[in-house]
């Protein structure tokens, strides 16, 4: 037995060694510590071996059991290696193939969108700040007014996330960019004008007007004097860029516990041009943002005088705009991934008029 088992350490350390590639080295694996393998065969002998002689040949089987098992370990490391180098020095030539040749990408409608507003607040001084997507409470709901346990909470639906080191309940998926707010005044101070453009995330049922995975366009602005005229002119400088100049934009008091007053931005029903229709709910008006002055709380725990400075933030849906201006009833075709349906919205490149809004195109809404 002892002589049996040197001769197939030896036999084997040379196979091994001498492999080509990573097949061979698979099938001398599995020769050895397959079900019907060298390694099981050999150990069904064990019972025939002299008592005896078992002391020894044992401990022997077992140091070349893992011998070897080390050795192809190492080869197979040996041969990745090799591998990469080899794709590093290697010269690749590429040929365009004939699909590939005629097929061109183009951006996501809501990336375009998202774009085209990091464009157009830029000309007025706002800089892009980001925040993470996976914060702790304090940043999304306390430092924002929304303490545990205060009612506000129920507004949004938050996906919490268990992990070491922190206590259930402080970590979650933030629910809206408004994370940003706190961290941009304690980031930069005053004179303050961010923009936020990012995703974020809720525990939604999900429907026609709601994603678990959604975007946000968020904005703090910060100045001596800022009041909710500055809002207002924001707002419409924003849709009438965005939706088009005869766009109407109003605003109606709307509860947010981070903004004193508060205020709901509504744009005018693209569909219906404010007559009424399913898609606004017969309002002629479709809500498009949260808003507000920032409330003198939230500016003092951002490290802001509210005595001294004053202050607007919003948060705008983009996939809600892009609903309204390429004319989609559906939010949830846009992270789809439904190629076929992302290339007719890219083609739309205005609006739709609302007399073809009313027949809705078959796979795309
Ligand atoms: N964060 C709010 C939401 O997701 C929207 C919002 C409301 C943002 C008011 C703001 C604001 O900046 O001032 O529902």
């Amino acid at each position: 037995m002892e002589q049996k088992l040197s001769q197939i350490q030896k036999d084997y350390l040379k196979k091994i060694q001498s492999a080509p590639n990573l097949k061979v080295l698979d099938e001398i694996f599995l020769e050895l510590f397959g079900k019907n393998g060298v390694v099981n065969k050999l150990s069904e002998e064990f019972p025939k071996v002299p008592k005896e002689e078992r002391p020894k040949v044992g401990p022997l089987f077992n140091r070349i059991k893992k011998e070897l098992e080390a050795v192809i370990a190492d080869k197979r490391t040996a041969i990745r290696e090799e591998g990469y180098k080899k794709l590093e020095t290697e010269k690749f030539v590429l040929q365009p193939g004939r699909l590939q040749a005629k097929r061109q990408g183009h951006l996501h409608p809501v990336t375009k969108l998202e774009q085209e507003t990091i464009e157009l607040f830029k000309r007025l001084g706002f800089q892009q700040f980001s925040a993470p997507h996976i914060d702790t409470d304090e940043y999304n709901f306390e430092l924002l007014n929304i303490p545990k346990g205060h009612p506000a909470r129920d507004l949004w639906d938050t996906l919490y996330i268990d992990y070491p080191g922190y206590a259930p309940g402080k970590l979650l998926l933030r629910t809206h960019t408004s994370n940003a707010q706190v961290r941009s005044m304690r980031e930069f101070g005053t004179p303050l004008r961010m923009m936020i453009i990012d995703r974020c995330f809720r525990y939604e049922n999900l429907d026609a007007r709601h994603e678990h995975t959604l975007e946000q366009f968020e904005i703090v602005y910060v100045d001596k004097g800022v009041s909710m005229a500055n809002l207002q002119y924001l707002s419409e400088y924003f849709l009438k860029a965005v939706l088009g100049k005869n766009t109407k934009v109003r605003m109606r008091p709307k509860y947010y516990p981070f903004v004193e007053p508060g205020a709901g931005v509504d744009g005018q029903c693209l569909f219906c041009e404010g007559k009424g229709c399913k898609v606004c709910g017969w309002t002629g008006w479709l809500e498009l943002a949260g808003a507000g002055m920032i409330h003198p709380q939230v500016l003092k725990n951002g490290g802001i005088d509210p005595n001294e400075y004053s202050g607007i933030a919003w948060g705008f849906g983009p996939e809600r705009m892009a609903m309204l201006k390429y004319g989609i009833e559906d939010i949830r075709i846009f992270k789809s991934g439904n190629l076929k349906a992302l290339n007719k919205i890219h083609e739309r490149k205005k609006p739709i008029s609302p007399a073809k809004i009313a027949e809705p195109e078959g796979d795309v809404l």
